[in-house]
């Protein structure tokens, strides 16, 4: 749900003070996982928002402290009647976190049957800023989007990222590692990834904010979503028997 390291004086990843802990429900910060679609699904529309991987149990699989001094955890997700009614596939859903001086994650998928079968995927994570009126993510320069604030149109982004209002962009065709310059803060975020060809890139702005309701009081000026997924033209078709693997590596260097 948040992540600081020993040198930081504030988290990388951020948790709304008015995150909603519950079951069945999304966390509002950390890294909520979207899967096995990426938005709203293609066809149902009464299926939940981003897959439902973000919203149901998973299970400890496994822990491990690395020779580096890192901690590793494995879960899987614990599948049941109601996934298995929404998504009829043999898969499993993997996912590793390690967390030491940066953290990673890798969600692995598993196709365990005998079809193939397609995927939309993020790791939506909520990235903790200074303010968000003065921060730049660089590595998209040049990058097709798809404007999802600015009624869906496509565009291409000219020079580095920055805010003014609402902005809901999914990057496509984009393996580029980003950074986040924070001049409030003094440093930068690195977000490195691989496995992923999309770059989503999210701040709902004060009106869309305040309707959410768990955001808190100016919540939403303090995070920034730059989320490493597989969306749109570039969801993923994970072979029988076969596997895919999704993994971000976060890390932070001063400004
Ligand atoms: C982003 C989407 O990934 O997630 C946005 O591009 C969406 O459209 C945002 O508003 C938050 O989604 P949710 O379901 O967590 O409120």
């Amino acid at each position: 749900m948040t992540w600081q390291p020993a040198r930081e004086s504030a988290p990388v990843v951020w948790l709304s003070k008015l995150a909603k802990l519950a079951p069945g429900k999304s966390i509002r910060g950390g890294v909520p996982v979207c899967w096995p679609w990426f938005g709203a699904h293609a066809t149902e529309a009464g299926y939940p928002g981003h897959g439902y991987a973000r919203t149901v149990p998973w299970e400890v699989h496994g822990t491990a402290a690395t020779a580096d001094g890192a901690t590793q955890l494995t879960l899987r997700l614990c599948e049941s009647e109601q996934t298995r009614a929404m998504w009829p596939h043999a898969s499993r859903a993997e996912i590793r976190i390690t967390v030491g001086k940066t953290l990673k994650v890798a969600l692995t998928t598993h196709n365990m049957g005998d079809a193939d079968f397609v995927i939309g995927e993020a790791l939506h994570t909520y990235l903790h800023i200074g303010d968000i009126g003065e921060v730049r993510i660089l590595g998209l320069e040049g990058c097709e989007y798809m404007d999802k604030a600015g009624g869906g149109v496509r565009r291409n982004q000219e020079g580095a990222v920055t805010f003014t209002g609402e902005t809901d962009r999914v990057y496509v065709s984009t393996e580029a590692e980003c950074v986040i310059e924070d001049a409030r803060l003094q440093r930068r975020i690195r977000v490195a990834k691989s496995g992923s060809r999309s770059t989503v890139v999210w701040t709902p702005w004060a009106e869309k904010a305040d309707k959410m309701g768990d955001f808190g009081p100016d919540g939403w000026r303090a995070m920034v979503c730059v989320e490493s997924a597989n969306a749109l033209e570039n969801t993923v078709t994970v072979p029988a028997r076969g596997c895919h693997t999704l993994a971000v590596e976060y890390s932070t260097e001063p400004h």
